[in-house]
């Protein structure tokens, strides 16, 4: 896709990520929403990796009430207003972005997609949103910035019991120029995700007869990573010396995330990142205060894509009152079961600056690599411009509470 804003392809360095093939492009220009890629991820991705993407904690109930949050509001519109010129651009940590989205942290990418987090960022760079590498992506710090010099870089990062390499990990993205240091608080631990576990997919990750049979049943997707190489957690190299695997490294970060991760560490981080800084996983409104307080730019409401507490509310319920403590002090994000236009105008009329999409860019990105991508931020500009004009918005920095319609009986 591309943009007003866009580079022209010619001055992008050569991408690690394989280009998708001409049957590829073909049906992602048949795919006329997110859940249409999802259908086409799930036909391509072995089942371990389709549900590792897709699912939630335990009975899922967070994960389904994120999206069921969007369908409890509807928008009340207006007509007879001119809306033959459509502004989608906000201000995003100080600066416009194309679309009141940016694109979420999400690890173990190069499982969808060789070098998928590479194929995002510059997918995200030509539609003019943000991307947020996350610590666990297959793509190096360095190697996003070298392959996606024209997008706005976010990064990521947990808080590991090996302070010393996360500090490290902070210190490489300040010099390779990332914008913004997001701090996910939502990981004491990580959730219990069943899907994984029956799959064989969760950690310690293992080959066994019952995953080798879902790899091996399909075939396009082998010869995909066989040409490109199993993934690598390519920031963690040297976390555990020796060990290439990215699973056998995904197995060691989880039982090495740190529970005593509190706030005056977050404090010691804010005085040291001299740049734009979000928290992200904040769902109590006086966190969101304490996280105001402290001097961010930003934080992201989120209960990480009802993976890690099951029976957290939906973050479109937490939204308002969360909205109402910062009051304007800092940029508010939200993210969770964002799948449409009109999810992202409901998200800002209830007081967000902005919305993240973690899985809608996981399924592009599945579906046909930087092209599939573009197709996920293509559907989500389309839809978002048709809802404006249909709402009688000409501006997203215009939308606002009064747009969604009284609850039903007041
Ligand atoms: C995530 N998410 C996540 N968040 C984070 O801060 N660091 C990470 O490494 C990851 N990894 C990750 C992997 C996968 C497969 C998923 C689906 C999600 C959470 C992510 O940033 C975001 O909060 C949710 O994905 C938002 O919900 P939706 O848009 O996926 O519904």
């Amino acid at each position: 896709m591309q943009t007003e804003t866009s580079p022209s392809r010619e001055t992008l360095p050569a991408s690690s990520a394989p280009a998708a093939g001409a049957a590829h492009v073909r049906r992602l220009q048949q795919a006329y929403s997110i859940e249409a890629l999802r259908q086409i991820a799930r036909r391509m991705l072995p089942r371990a990796v389709f549900d590792f993407y897709d699912g939630g904690a335990e009975d899922e109930a967070t994960l389904r009430a994120n999206r069921a949050a969007f369908g409890r509001h509807a928008i009340l519109p207006r007509y007879l207003v001119d809306v033959s010129q459509i502004d989608t651009a906000v201000d995003l940590l100080g600066k416009p972005a194309a679309l009141p989205l940016a694109v979420a942290p999400t690890g173990a990418i190069g499982y969808g997609w060789p070098f998928g987090d590479v194929a995002i960022a510059r997918a995200a760079g030509a539609a003019g949103v943000p991307y947020a590498l996350p610590t666990s992506s297959t793509s190096s710090i360095e190697r996003v910035a070298r392959e996606a010099p024209q997008t706005r870089l976010w990064f990521q990062s947990y808080m590991l019991r090996k302070r010393d390499f996360t500090m490290g990990l902070i210190k490489r993205a300040h010099d390779a120029g990332y914008e913004a240091l997001i701090i996910t608080i939502d990981m004491p631990t990580g959730g219990k995700r069943e899907r994984d576990l029956r799959n064989d997919f969760g950690l310690p990750f293992r080959f066994t007869p019952r995953n080798v049979l879902d790899f091996a049943s399909r075939p396009g997707w082998v010869a995909r990573l066989a040409r490109a190489g199993m993934p690598v957690l390519e920031n963690m190299l040297g976390f555990v010396p020796d060990t290439l695997d990215s699973s056998t490294i995904a197995s060691s970060v989880g039982k090495n995330y740190d529970p005593a991760f509190n706030w005056d560490d977050l404090a010691r981080i804010r005085e040291a990142w001299p740049r734009r800084m979000l928290v992200k996983g904040v769902l109590h409104p006086e966190d969101a205060g304490r996280v105001a307080a402290l001097g961010c730019d930003g934080l992201v409401v989120s209960n990480h894509g009802g993976r890690q507490l099951d029976g957290a509310p939906a973050t479109l319920d937490a939204l308002p009152a969360i909205a109402r403590e910062v009051g304007g002090r800092l940029d508010v994000i939200l993210d969770g079961g964002v799948r449409r236009g009109t999810d992202v105008v409901k998200a800002l009329a209830l007081g967000a600056t902005a919305v993240m999409a973690g899985r809608p860019l996981l399924y592009g990105v599945s579906a046909g690599g930087e092209e599939g991508a573009a197709r996920a931020l293509f559907l989500f500009r389309d839809e978002l411009l048709r809802a404006m004009r249909l709402s009688g918005l000409a501006s997203a920095r215009a939308i606002g509470p009064d747009l969604l319609a009284p609850p039903p009986g007041r």
